[in-house]
């Protein structure tokens, strides 16, 4: 995609089931990285602030109903609706970490049912992270932490299909965290984990596609 050997922002995408810890650590992160002095924003997917992210929000609350495959491709096109402003913010230099992305996407809509292969292609083309942080965490743990609230996905036994699908979806950027263990513990290992793809990303690591 970009041939260039210019200093840029990283992509960095927190994944794992619902409670699974990834809102707090995103928030550390986001501050030790502030701290440090690099440009950094915090994303999230849903992006619930536009007209796709609202039909999706109301999706998930109950408040409509629509077919599985539709509400999938929601999904995917709130995410190509920032990708632009993404690549843009990357090689302007500013590091972006982010609350889910397609990997949520494939695992939430395959664990329905859908065809993990129909899931992945309107995916493709993307920018891929260079750093995925998947927050390992059992299921059951998953659920104890506070319970679950009231939107459509929160239910364990849906959850531990979404764990089985995210499986099929680790590849070579991808981490994993045992999420079981104290905020603390979890968020020393992100740091280690990250500040090594910060600075690769400066040294000028050309941004590339999500499978493509
Ligand atoms: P949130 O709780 O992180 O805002 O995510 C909302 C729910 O939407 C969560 O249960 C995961 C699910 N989800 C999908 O099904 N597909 C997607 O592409 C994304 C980003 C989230």
């Amino acid at each position: 995609m970009d041939a260039s050997s210019e200093s840029r922002g990283a992509l960095v995408v927190f994944e794992g089931l619902d409670r699974s810890g990834k809102t707090s650590q995103c928030g550390r992160l986001l501050s030790y990285l502030e701290g440090l002095g690099h440009p950094v924003e915090l994303w999230r997917f849903p992006d619930r602030t536009t007209s796709v992210g609202q039909m999706i929000s109301a999706y998930l609350s109950n408040k409509s109903q629509l077919d599985d495959h539709t509400i999938h491709l929601l999904f995917s096109a709130n995410r190509w609706e920032k990708r632009s402003m993404m690549e843009a913010k990357l090689k302007a230099g500013t590091t972006l970490i982010v609350d889910r992305y397609s990997y949520s996407g494939v695992a939430f809509s395959s664990a329905k049912g859908l065809d993990f292969e129909w899931c992945k292609a309107p995916e493709a083309g993307l920018i891929a992270p260079d750093l995925v942080l998947y927050l390992d965490i059992p299921p059951e743990k998953a659920a104890e932490r506070g319970g679950y609230g009231d939107e459509r996905y929160e239910q364990l036994e849906f959850q531990k299909k979404v764990a089985q699908h995210y499986k099929l979806l680790e590849d070579s950027a991808w981490k994993i965290i045992d999420a079981s263990r104290s905020l603390e513990d979890v968020e020393k290992q992100v740091k280690e984990t990250v500040s090594e793809y910060v600075v690769s990303c400066q040294k000028g690591k050309p941004l590339s596609s999500l499978w493509s």
